[in-house]
């Protein structure tokens, strides 16, 4: 199951609010369906939301039937549209910023054609370096898995929500391929069930050992000696460690630390923000209050109650273990290590 696939001039999307009742796909063709796709969350997960953003610039540029004379301004039209979608992962921005980069470099490329090629170019190499840093997230992660764990996990950071093989199912995937005894428990994470929905089934056909729990049952697990290690995605990283991620994560944090669990956070460098000073300075979405007030179109609540819907929270470094990327695993001082990794070549 792949999140996207590039079709030549569409982006093939699969429709992750649909699964696991129905495998759908939407054929995005411009890069206001894009904008759309990654706004209603049928792509998500933040480096997928980064790729397909990518994409969705070069489409931008593919489908523009204008003058070439009038063709920056328009990138900048197809930009805002993209950037506006989802204020939190930071890999949108970044894959955004590395598609204009290339689109700077052209300016003075007066063939159309030179110009789609070289923006479909740098979005296929975008992808294609996710693919490979998830593998290595993999690897190192599985050097701080024991040889038999029971893993607890929220949200969906696999396949669904990257371009190839997730940043924690990663390290799961990795660590379950080198033979060690591995249990999963995934956290449904209401509102959106991505734990429910996305995590449990990629899992499953991986056949993976996974246990769904509800959210509210964390605690517990922790309590009756059920969870050796928490291991999550991330959406961005501030420099200083402090990490957002799906709401609920944090509430996961502080039970892992007062029951002495190490909690550990998957991300590629894509989603370190060293622009962000702390957590403090992170935007945090919010999302339509139906979420909460429905299940998936079925009310729970009564239909005009008050609704707050943050979609992350942020957990303080404080409380991380370790963060594993393709660079290697840092740990604290975060303020003076990330910064320390990132340099490095
Ligand atoms: O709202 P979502 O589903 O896009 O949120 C996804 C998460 O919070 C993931 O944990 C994060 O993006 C990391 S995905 C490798």
């Amino acid at each position: 199951m792949k999140a996207l696939e590039w079709m030549g001039d569409s982006l093939k999307i699969l429709d992750q609010t649909r699964l696991p009742i129905e495998i759908k796909y939407r054929l995005a063709t411009n890069y206001e369906e894009v904008a759309e796709a990654i706004e209603k969350m049928e792509v998500r997960g933040a480096p997928a939301i980064g790729a397909a953003a990518a994409y969705g610039y070069a489409l931008g540029a593919i489908k523009y039937d204008g003058e070439l004379a009038n063709l920056k301004e328009h990138m900048e039209k197809v930009q805002k549209r993209l950037a506006e979608t989802r204020p939190t992962a930071v890999n949108l921005f970044w894959a955004l910023r590395r598609m204009e980069d290339r689109m700077r470099e052209l300016h003075d490329v007066t063939d159309f054609g030179k110009i789609k090629q070289v923006l479909i170019s740098e979005a296929d190499q975008i992808a294609e370096d996710d693919r490979q840093v998830n593998y290595l997230i993999g690897e190192e992660g599985n050097s701080i898995i024991p040889e038999e764990a029971n893993i607890l996990t929220h949200c969906n950071a696999g396949a669904l929500a990257t371009v190839e093989y997730g940043t924690a199912l990663g390290v799961i995937r990795a660590a379950h391929r080198s033979n060690k005894k591995i249990n999963v428990y995934a956290g449904e994470t209401r509102p959106f069930l991505q734990g429910a929905r996305l995590t449990a089934l990629e899992l499953m056909k991986d056949e993976i050992p996974v246990t769904l729990i509800a959210d509210n049952m964390a605690g517990f697990l922790m309590q009756q000696g059920k969870v050796d290690l928490v291991l999550v995605g991330a959406d961005r990283i501030a420099a200083n460690g402090d990490t957002a991620n799906k709401i609920g994560t944090y509430s996961l944090a502080i039970l892992a630390q007062a029951h002495e669990i190490p909690f550990y956070v998957a991300a590629p460098t894509s989603t370190i923000d060293l622009k962000v000073a702390s957590g403090q300075e992170i935007p945090i979405e919010e999302r339509d209050a139906q979420e909460i007030r429905e299940v998936f179109g079925v009310q729970v609540a009564p239909a005009d109650v008050d609704v707050y819907n943050p979609a992350f929270d942020v957990t303080p470094s404080k409380l991380i273990t370790g963060i594993i990327t393709e660079k290697g695993i840092v740990t604290p001082p975060y303020s003076v290590n990330l910064l320390k990794m990132m340099v490095r070549t």
